[in-house]
């Protein structure tokens, strides 16, 4: 990665263009915050519904003011502890932000991100004075792209050939989107954990003294949190440790090809398997390269050993669970 392919890239976001980039979490899919044009590019190119907030990322230093109306203190906490990094605080939205990236709801997300390339991007868009509106790279419900090549791999077909910017960052460290945290109602609900991810509600706690609520029905609304999204297209289904081995072998005998994600080392007797580190930090990293791979290996069913039920595992659980929910009750239909 050069630096005049992210002065070019800084460009074509100031002229209006869409930019995929790396960032620690997942690759995003940018356009000029400021610019309800370019943002509705990216909701046509993701096929997402308009009423879907994105969030706007912003360089290392940037004036919250600028963005939000009533910044709370614990914002201001937050973006010092974790900034640049894998956080996004939803917050009253500036008057003076445009609808299209929030929305229409009244607040808005924000995150500096910590991947030195979206960094170097961020710095060089508008003299590192703007904000660029990025949702994950992929069509609307799909995993998220976690390398450029996943990110061609979901729109190399309408953009053609170069037509899409994708800076190739390498494969991003965290794996999984960012914990997004509600700070806009906090008088009334204190803060909320909207979506789980590698900071964890605990690490939030020990810098606001305040430990993030589950969200609650009146909760800003986020297409991270529908009950299916992050789903590959084969179906897919979860089995504790002890039911796997036995599982595969049965399913395999009645002649069904599985592929099998696990962490724990088995006997595979799998049509295709992908083995993941066995701790929370190492198995997101790998989670969405290795549901991806295995939805290439045409099989019926992906099938996901079940990761521990503990709050390290908490972003994990979350992306597997909505991974699985359009595939409920499929592990009884092929055992019926
Ligand atoms: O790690 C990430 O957050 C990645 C990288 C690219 O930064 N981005 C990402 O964006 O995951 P996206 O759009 O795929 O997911 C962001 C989630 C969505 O569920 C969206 O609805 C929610 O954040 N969101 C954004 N702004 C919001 C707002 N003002 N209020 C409530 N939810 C919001
Ligand atoms: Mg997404």
């Amino acid at each position: 990665m050069t630096g005049a392919a992210i002065l070019d890239a800084a460009a074509r976001l100031e002229a209006g263009g869409l930019v995929a980039f790396p960032t620690e979490t997942v690759y995003g899919l940018g356009a000029d915050a400021e610019n309800p044009a370019a943002v509705a590019a990216i909701y046509a190119a993701k096929g997402r519904p308009q009423d879907h907030p994105v969030i706007v990322h912003v360089a290392p230093g940037a004036d919250l003011d600028y963005w939000a109306a009533d910044v709370p203190d614990e914002a201001r906490l937050l973006a010092g502890a974790f900034w640049p990094g894998p956080l996004t605080m939803i917050v009253k939205r500036h008057a003076h932000i445009p609808d299209a990236v929030s929305g229409g709801q009244d607040t808005v997300g924000l995150r500096c991100p910590s991947h030195p390339v979206a960094m170097a991007l961020l710095a060089a868009f508008k003299g590192g004075k703007g904000g660029v509106a990025a949702p994950s790279a992929n069509k609307f419900g799909n995993v998220s792209p976690t390398t450029a090549q996943h990110v061609r791999d979901e729109f190399g077909d309408e953009f053609g050939n170069g037509e899409l910017t994708v800076l190739d960052g390498g494969a991003s460290q965290v794996g999984i989107e960012s914990t997004i945290v509600d700070l806009s109602r906090l008088a009334t609900h204190g803060p909320v954990l909207l979506r789980p991810g590698h900071i964890g509600a605990a690490q939030i706690a020990a810098v606001i003294g305040a430990l993030p609520a589950a969200p609650d029905d009146a909760a800003p609304r986020a297409s991270g949190t529908l009950e299916s999204h992050y789903a590959p297209k084969a179906p897919v289904a979860q089995a504790g440790t002890a039911r796997l081995a036995g599982l595969v072998t049965t399913l395999s005998a009645r002649g069904r090809r599985i592929a099998l994600i696990h962490y724990t080392p088995l006997l595979s007797g799998a049509a295709a398997h992908q083995t993941l580190p066995a701790d929370p930090a190492g198995y997101a990293q790998g989670l969405y390269a290795a549901l991806r791979a295995m939805d290439t290996a045409g099989v019926e069913l992906i099938l996901v050993e079940t990761p521990p039920q503990t709050d390290d595992w908490l972003g994990i659980n979350d992306r597997l669970r909505r991974a699985t929910h359009g595939s409920i009750g499929i592990l009884s239909r092929f055992l019926a």
